[in-house]
């Protein structure tokens, strides 16, 4: 993740569009060489100048300082290829359907990768009359939690959030092959294909 812009991005972002750095450098009123001293990290961009740099390359704020172009490619998303992102200072959850380049708290946030639960982390899945019953046998205290289950399948996802100092539990209708996921604030995510 990188704090401020860095000089491959720009490069980068400046190369996809086809442009020179004079081209460039017109376009947001600075001089080519100002834009040279940008790429090769002798210098770096004014925060003024973000927006209009952004606008010129084509993309976002939020794009460019993350050094990437998200092209989306996203119209008809498979929803099991849902990607999760919970922010570390808030703890807000963001669920996307494809790649995405998402900030919350000022900090941009990678796309989770799931493991399969360990033996900390299991789930237990019981059938109780027309639902399932599931259950992660860990602590929920206010520093160490589950925070939430969800269920995805192609077409549809439902979230289950969890408190600290309830239970990891809750009932949900597991209709179809779908992937259950379950997060802990301290260890991250976890998967299992039902
Ligand atoms: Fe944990």
């Amino acid at each position: 993740m990188n704090t401020y812009v860095t000089s491959a991005a720009i490069r980068q972002l400046r190369e996809r569009q086809n442009l020179s750095q004079a081209e460039l450098a017109d376009r947001i009123g600075v001089s080519s060489k100002t834009v040279s001293k940008w790429e090769t990290a002798k210098g770096l961009p004014d925060i003024s100048l973000l927006q209009p740099l952004a606008r010129a390359l084509n993309v976002s704020v939020i794009e460019l300082m993350n050094g990437q172009h998200i092209v989306n490619k996203n119209v008809s998303a498979n929803m099991l290829r849902s990607k999760f992102h919970v922010c570390p200072i808030c703890g807000n959850m963001i669920h996307s359907t494809g790649n995405s380049v998402i900030s919350c708290c000022g900090v941009t946030l990678p796309a989770l990768e799931a493991e399969d639960g360990d033996h900390d982390h299991r789930v237990e899945i019981e059938n109780v009359e027309d639902e399932h019953f599931i259950s992660i046998p860990h602590p929920m205290t206010k520093q160490h939690y589950i925070s939430f289950v969800s269920f995805v399948t192609c077409d549809r996802i439902q979230t289950v959030k969890l408190y600290p100092e309830g239970n990891a539990e809750t009932r949900m209708q597991l209709r179809g092959r779908g992937i259950l996921y379950w997060y802990c604030n301290h260890h991250g995510l976890f998967s299992k294909r039902v």
